[in-house]
């Protein structure tokens, strides 16, 4: 007669195996971890524990009650990250193909109701065939259930999702409702309907790696933020990014120890060339900038001709948003707004500072741009920076151009300090095009029109092509050495660490979706 503490023990053990070994070693095979390796190497040692264990599903037709597991396809509780708490799921793809019934999604709730009302990060690492086939409107219900509290927990605490495997249906909204997703390259997949049905919807054939693997999303969609090679390496991105964030919207983010020393970056006099047509890699100015081998970029292959990511700052996190002259010539295009709006979002929910570096020269021109509402979406970054309520700080390092200048974080929409080094050049339009239009009868009546226009460009540059004149309006709080930048940014930001801002009393603003 087995001892209840030794019946417990077996069923633990049974747990443990998931879905059986054979159904592991074909997990492993793929190359990927089962749902408790990855919470074993994500989490502190030892400090898992999990919630839930013994729940098996309750559904009974198609024989599925002599087909009971353990956890039912989803293993959940909480542990600590490099000593701070955070809840986890992990979807068991050795159990029913880790699909979600109506107990594993009340599994899942059940976490992020507690890690709301503790105010820790969720952690879900997504990896299952969609929706438990056999249960029906149960199943989709429980989906509800999570997209629901996605929702509510959202600029509450941090969510971030691992894709780990399959991810199809509708299932995809509840990571695309949390603040970060991360692909694994080449063993995950996302879309909301997959390859059988866009060939028979629209006659197109593309493979599940092609319409939703991690390259697909972090280049065309945007739909993830990060892509891993691995498992590991997937988890490891997660720990990285988790310590830049607060535990939750209440908090600030940790500070490490620092003391101001010598901080001029002489390397950061020679970034931007003379000719002002030449580009330059913007992450040249924030590796000057930022703590050693801090900077840790978002959404690195997507729209490119901005630059996202947290870094930090004498030991703080800031996030940064910067204009990346090596593409488009860091003009302003739909997808960058876009990408540029929700990072700052993030870091506005979350009590992280922001860094905008700015050399734009205006919105992207053409068809394209104008027919996928550059209007609509660059109205998206005008807005999410101008709510922001976080410690804001600009540095122009170069052009600032037309509307570009105002939305890029000028004091105008509550920059609380705004830097230029010599070379910005702060003006309604480039050079050559303002002369040709505000010089246009002059240039016509002269005998040399090409020397004309030459001499009205050198003037309208004179006047314009420098930081001077906005500096003279206070629009600019103070023309800076490059090599001081840091030096400057981290007394600023340790000058603006009190700021609080009242803001209207209203439901919620209207952002421009
Ligand atoms: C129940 C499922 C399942 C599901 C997989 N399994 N998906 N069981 N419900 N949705 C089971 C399989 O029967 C199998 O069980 C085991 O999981 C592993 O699946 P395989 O097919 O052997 O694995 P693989 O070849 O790797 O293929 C994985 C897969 C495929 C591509 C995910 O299983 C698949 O296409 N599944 C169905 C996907 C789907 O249509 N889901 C519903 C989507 S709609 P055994 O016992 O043989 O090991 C949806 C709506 C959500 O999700 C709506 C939210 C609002």
């Amino acid at each position: 007669m087995k001892s209840k503490i030794e019946e417990l023990q077996h069923k633990l053990t049974e747990a443990k195996l998931g879905g059986g070994q054979q159904r592991t070693d074909r997990h492993h095979q793929k190359g990927k971890l089962t749902a408790r390796e990855r919470i074993d190497y994500f989490l502190d040692e030892g400090s898992f524990e999990e919630v839930g264990i013994l729940v098996t599903h309750r559904t009974t037709d198609f024989g599925m009650e002599n087909q009971k597991f353990y956890g039912d396809g989803v293993v959940t509780g909480y542990g600590t990250v490099n000593g701070r708490l955070v809840y986890v799921f992990a979807q068991d793809f050795t159990v029913f193909g880790g699909s979600l019934s109506e107990t594993h999604a009340e599994k899942i709730c059940k976490i992020m109701d507690l890690a709301v009302k503790v105010g820790a990060p969720l952690i879900g690492l997504n990896d299952s065939g969609g929706a438990r086939i056999q249960e029906g409107v149960r199943s989709l219900g429980g989906y509800a259930d999570i997209f629901y509290r996605n929702v509510q927990a959202s600029g509450v605490i941090p969510q971030i999702s691992a894709i780990m495997g399959p991810c199809a249906g509708g299932a995809v909204y509840s990571p695309a409702m949390t603040d970060f997703t991360v692909m694994v390259e080449n063993s995950s997949y996302m879309f909301v309907t997959g390859p059988n049905v866009v060939k028979t919807v629209t006659n197109e054939e593309v493979t599940s790696e092609e319409l939703g693997g991690a390259s697909t999303h972090a280049t065309k969609s945007g739909v993830t933020h990060l892509t891993a090679a691995n498992d590991v390496q997937c988890l490891e991105d997660i720990k990285t990014l988790l310590s830049y964030m607060p535990q939750n919207n209440q908090e600030t983010t940790a500070k490490l120890p620092f003391e101001l020393g010598d901080e001029i970056r002489e390397e950061l006099a020679n970034i931007v060339p003379d000719n002002a047509n030449k580009p330059y890699d913007m992450r040249a100015v924030i590796d000057g900038i930022a703590d050693a081998d801090s900077f840790f970029e978002i959404h690195k292959d997507y729209a490119d001709n901005i630059v996202v990511g947290f870094a930090r700052l004498g030991g703080r996190s800031v996030g940064i948003v910067a204009n990346q002259p090596m593409s488009l010539a860091g003009c302003l295009d739909v997808n960058s707004s876009k990408k540029a709006a929700r990072f700052t979002r993030f870091c506005d929910c979350f009590n992280i500072p922001l860094l905008v570096l700015v050399d734009v020269p205006g919105f992207l021109p053409g068809t394209d741009q104008e027919w996928n509402a550059i209007i609509t979406n660059g109205a998206k970054l005008l807005y999410a920076l101008s709510e922001a309520t976080v410690p804001r700080v600009s540095v122009i390092t170069r052009k600032a151009y037309g509307g570009a200048y105002d939305v890029m974080n000028s004091k105008h929409i509550g920059a609380d300090m705004n830097f230029a080094w010599p070379s910005a050049e702060i003006a309604v339009m480039g050079a050559k095009g303002a002369s040709e239009i505000i010089f246009k009868k002059e240039i016509a009546e002269a005998d040399d029109h090409e020397a004309k226009l030459a001499e009205k460009e050198a003037e309208y540059a004179d006047k314009f092509a420098n930081p001077y004149r906005a500096a003279e309006r206070g629009f600019v709080d103070e023309v800076i050495l490059p090599q001081n930048t840091r030096r400057k940014l981290i007394k600023a930001f340790a000058m603006l660490e009190g700021k609080k801002v009242e803001r209207p009393n209203r439901k919620h603003g209207n952002i421009p979706l």
